[in-house]
């Protein structure tokens, strides 16, 4: 059984999917064990709630020194006891110490196809924002591991999205969640949770299901 933490700061569309997709039988062998959030106003932790998950809120505002922060951010996350920590929707920096203490053991959601519209500064409507800036015909999301740099991890899973005539980026964004996000996710923790997934040379190798 794989036990993972989900980490969160908004409205936890990507929590949701990954808890009908294990309601459903889509992913296996796993439970949520905790869902943190750096927010205590995140719609998250109601999500959390109503599934009856231990939802735990670690604030920078009760937290200001970010030493402690970190502390207790990884405090928060061992005692879940995670195996794999997803970060779905994180809007707070990962502490160094906790990308060396679980190597390859977190993973996060991006909404565009990396390499294109990431690293500093894309984040949320903004990745969507540049990519209809540069008018790309193509757009999707990916889900990587997470290292010591911003979106430079090796990557796990990707999918395509196509960009349609008067899109907005809240079109644009709505589009992505719905045809990728929600289900690369699931997929991509059903593949880790049967131990599917290894990285050599700082790329995944998927190993077909037996
Ligand atoms: C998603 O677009 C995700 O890719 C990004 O943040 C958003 C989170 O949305 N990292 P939600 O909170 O899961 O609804």
């Amino acid at each position: 059984m794989l036990n993972i933490v989900v980490m969160v700061s908004g409205g936890g569309t990507n929590l949701q999917a990954i808890i009908d997709a294990i309601d459903a039988g889509v992913i296996t062998d796993t439970r949520i064990a905790a869902v943190i959030s750096n927010n205590e106003d995140a719609y998250a932790l109601e999500r959390a709630k109503k599934a009856g998950i231990p939802a735990v809120c670690v604030s920078r505002k009760e937290i200001p020194d970010r030493a402690a922060y970190n502390q207790a951010l990884l405090a928060a996350v061992e005692d879940a006891g995670a195996d794999l920590i997803v970060l779905a929707g994180f809007l707070v920096v990962i502490p160094t110490e906790m990308i060396q203490k679980y190597r390859n053991r977190i993973i996060n959601i991006h909404p565009s196809l990396i390499p294109s519209f990431c690293g500093t500064g894309f984040y949320g409507l903004k990745v969507h924002e540049g990519a209809l800036a540069r008018g790309v015909k193509l757009t999707g999301a990916t889900v990587h591991f997470v290292d010591e740099g911003t979106d430079t991890g090796p990557i796990i899973l990707q999918k395509a999205v196509a960009v349609e005539d008067g899109d907005t980026p809240e079109i644009l964004q709505r589009r992505v969640m719905e045809e990728a996000e929600w289900k690369l996710l699931p997929q991509a923790i059903d593949l880790i949770a049967h131990h599917r997934v290894s990285v050599v040379d700082g790329r995944t190798i998927i190993r077909e299901a037996e």
